[in-house]
């Protein structure tokens, strides 16, 4: 697929460490892929629901994002092109989520 993810930014300012972004980062990061770069990055201003995770392009923001479905995220939108609806950030998808 032509539109896929080559960028993740997780933010790692303090509200989102104090949330889990370490963990979370740790799971991107321990499986590399050729096509996606993974970064940590200042506040996202959505301090609160963290983990805060950014897919570009596209623009998917993903909340309190656990350890646990990093592999889903990956499988799913980084390799397969598809967002997972269900762990989207609802406050900016909420059309996205219920579809
Ligand atoms: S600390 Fe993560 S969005 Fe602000």
């Amino acid at each position: 697929m032509s539109n896929l993810p080559n960028c993740v930014k997780v933010c790692h300012n303090r509200t989102c460490k104090k949330q889990g972004a370490d963990q979370v980062l740790a799971a991107l990061k321990a499986t590399p892929l050729d096509h996606v770069s993974i970064e940590s990055c200042g506040c996202l201003g959505q301090c609160g629901n963290g983990p805060m995770i950014l897919v570009l392009p596209g623009i998917f923001w993903y909340s309190h994002v656990k350890p646990q479905e990093v592999t889903k995220l990956i499988e799913q939108h980084l390799i397969g092109g598809e967002p997972v609806k269900k762990m989207l950030y609802l406050r900016f998808h909420s059309q996205d989520k219920s579809n």
